[in-house]
């Protein structure tokens, strides 16, 4: 399934840049869902890639709960709301009525679905790396669910990434010990339809801008 199995390091040629490059732009976060199942396995692959992502001091500090009873996803749902609701209150006028149009969760179609934690007393990886930045393991988490987004979409399988709920409700939801830190709920299907467009701009949310005002060419001083 990961292409390691004859051991030797493959050449990544231009065709495969291309496709890679086509993976990253046509990724998208998806809120719109076809209900149809996903076969076990494929999941199972894309968790399999999710668990070779980088982390740091080896950790593996992620924990993803598949979240498949209809009880705990209702609990999700309510604490979307609230949130969302909460949330809604701090825009006026136009913008608080596009926000309110927005779709920002697919939690009552997509037929896969994962809270996905951080473990913060890992003891894997012997707290390398993370005694001055403690916060790093909660990034190498964010990198094991980033590569599950690009492994389920080169499956063609959609992901949407849910912030909008209190991490203390969706935590207690689950009853995981007081160590792990909600770092994402996912809602995971075959999406309705595919855009290279984000979602949020084709709203007019929010538009992408020019990345020379991210990547300076040097320092402050
Ligand atoms: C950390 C993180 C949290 C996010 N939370 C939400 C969310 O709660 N609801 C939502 O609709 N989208 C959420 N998104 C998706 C972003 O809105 C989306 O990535 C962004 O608009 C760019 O679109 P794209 O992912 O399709 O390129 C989140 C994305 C990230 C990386």
């Amino acid at each position: 399934m990961t292409g390691q199995s004859s051991g030797e390091s493959p050449i990544f040629g231009d065709d495969f840049r291309t496709i890679f490059s086509d993976l990253i732009a046509w990724r998208r976060d998806v809120r719109h869902f076809r209900t149809d199942p996903i076969p076990p396995e494929v999941i199972a692959d894309c968790l399999a890639l999710a668990d070779l992502a980088p982390s740091v001091g080896n950790s593996q500090p992620w924990r993803w709960i598949n979240v498949s009873q209809p009880d705990l996803r209702a609990k999700v749902k309510a604490a979307f709301t609230e949130a969302n609701n909460a949330a809604a209150k701090i825009y006026d006028g136009d913008q608080a009525a596009l926000y309110a149009r927005l779709k920002l969760e697919g939690i009552d179609a997509a037929p896969v679905q994962f809270a996905v934690f951080c473990e913060e007393s890992c003891p894997q990886g012997n707290g390398l790396g993370r005694q001055t930045m403690p916060e790093m393991l909660r990034y190498s988490t964010v990198c094991s669910i980033h590569t599950f987004w690009l492994a389920a979409r080169a499956r063609g399988i959609g992901m949407g990434w849910i912030s909008i709920v209190d991490p203390a409700a969706i935590t207690e939801t689950f009853g995981v010990p007081s160590s792990w830190t909600l770092i994402g709920y996912l809602c995971v299907g075959y999406p309705a339809e595919d855009h290279i467009v984000p979602e949020l701009e084709r709203r007019h949310w929010q538009h992408r801008t020019p990345n020379e005002e991210r990547f300076r060419k040097q320092a402050f001083k």
